[in-house]
C-alpha cells in the first residue's frame, strides 16, 4: 500500500487532532503517501482530499475539535453515494483508509468495503465511550473532566440554595460520561439508558436524604434515559414531590465535545493512531483499533457495532452507597 488517506467522521471528539497526527506523521515514517479527508465521508464524496506531510499536524496535538472537520453524510447511505466516494478515491489513487469517529462511521466503512474492496482500518472516537474492542474511546476521559468541572461548580450553588439539580450530560445511548462524572462529582444519584431507574426510586432516595437533613443534592441524568431527559425526569418528580421542593435543570450539552484533551486522550490517541495506520500497512482491514488492558488490539467492524459494552452494575450499586 503506498497511498491512503485519513478522515474523521460523526461526533467530534477532544483527541481527535492527536489522533490524526499520529496517522500521519506514522505514515511519513513508514514511506506512505498520506492524504486528509475534510468533513467525513461527505469530503469523500466531493473530492474534499488533500495530501498531508508532517509539518501538516504540526502544533496541533493539543487541540480539541478536528482539523480535519466532521460531518454525519447522509448521502454516504445511497449506493450512489459511495460510488461517487469510490470515484474520487480513484482520481486520487488512494488504496486505504483510516476512519476516526463511531459506530456510525465503521458501520459505513463495512458497507463500503463490500460494494468497493476499500481496506478500512478504525481509531475509536467518541466521548459516548460506547464502543465494544477499548476500555476507552479518543475524547471519552476529556469530557468526563468537562463535566466534573460543571458538577463541581453547580454543587456549590446547590448547596448555597438547598436545591436538587438535574444535570443533564451527553449520552443518546450511553451512559458511561453519566456514571463517571456522577461517581466523581459525589452525586447522589445516576440516570443512565442501559440500566432503568424508576421514578419513584429517585423519590424514595430523595426522601431518605431529607430525612437525614441533607438539603441539597445532584442528579446526573444521561441524555438518553429511559425515564427521558433531565428536565423531563425533573418533571415527573416535581408531580410527586411538590412545587415548595427547589429545583434546577442544567444541560451541559456540546461544551463536553470540545476543549483541550487531557493527557490520557492525547496518549490514548497517539497509540490508537499508530496503531489504526500500521494495521492498516500490515493487512488488517475493517476492524478497529483498541486499547484492552494496554495491549493494542484489532476487533472486527462487525463486532464493535453489534456488540453491547455494558455499564458496570457495580459502580451503579457504588453510587448509592456513598451517596448515603
Ligand atoms: O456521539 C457523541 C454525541 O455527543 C452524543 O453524546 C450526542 O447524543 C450526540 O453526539 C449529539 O450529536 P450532534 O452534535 O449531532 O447533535
Amino acid at each position: 500500500m503506498k497511498r491512503i488517506a485519513v478522515f474523521t467522521s460523526g461526533g467530534d471528539a477532544p483527541g481527535m487532532n492527536a489522533c490524526i497526527r499520529a496517522v500521519v506523521r506514522g505514515a511519513v515514517y513508514h514511506g506512505v503517501e498520506i492524504f486528509g479527508i475534510r468533513r467525513g465521508y461527505s469530503g469523500m464524496i466531493n473530492g474534499d482530499i488533500f495530501q498531508m506531510t508532517s509539518h501538516s499536524v504540526s502544533n496541533i496535538v493539543q487541540r480539541g475539535g478536528t482539523i480535519l472537520k466532521s460531518a454525519r453524510s447522509r448521502e454516504f447511505m445511497t449506493s450512489e453515494g459511495r460510488k461517487r466516494a469510490y470515484d474520487q478515491l480513484m482520481n486520487h489513487g488512494i488504496e486505504g483508509l483510516v476512519a476516526i469517529g463511531g459506530n456510525g462511521t465503521f458501520t459505513g466503512a463495512l458497507k463500503f468495503f463490500e460494494e468497493f474492496q476499500i481496506p478500512t482500518v478504525g481509531a475509536p472516537g467518541t466521548i459516548d465511550n460506547d464502543l465494544y474492542g477499548t476500555d476507552n474511546t479518543i475524547g471519552y476521559d476529556t469530557a468526563v473532566n468537562t463535566a466534573l468541572e460543571a458538577i463541581d461548580k453547580i454543587r456549590d450553588t446547590a448547596d448555597s440554595h438547598d436545591r436538587i439539580f438535574f444535570i443533564e450530560v451527553m449520552g443518546r445511548d450511553s451512559g458511561y460520561i453519566a456514571i463517571q462524572s456522577g461517581i466523581a462529582g459525589g452525586a447522589e444519584m445516576v440516570m443512565v439508558p442501559e440500566v432503568l431507574t424508576p421514578i419513584s426510586e429517585v423519590v424514595e432516595t430523595l426522601k431518605q436524604g431529607w430525612s437525614r437533613s441533607k438539603s441539597s443534592s445532584i442528579i446526573v441524568v444521561a441524555e438518553g434515559d429511559e425515564e427521558g431527559n433531565a428536565a423531563e425526569v425533573a418533571e415527573k418528580i416535581r408531580s410527586q414531590v411538590g412545587v415548595d421542593v427547589d429545583m434546577r435543570v442544567t444541560t451541559l450539552g456540546h461544551i463536553q465535545r470540545g476543549g483541550i484533551p487531557t493527557a490520557y486522550d492525547r496518549i490514548l490517541a497517539s497509540r490508537l493512531g499508530l496503531g489504526a495506520l500500521e494495521g492498516l500497512l500490515n493487512g488488517e482491514k475493517n476492524v478497529m483499533a483498541g486499547i484492552v488492558n494496554n495491549e493494542l488490539v484489532y476487533t472486527p467492524f462487525v463486532d464493535t457495532i453489534k456488540l453491547p459494552k455494558p455499564i458496570s452494575e457495580d459502580l451503579l450499586r457504588m453510587v448509592k452507597i456513598l451517596s448515603v
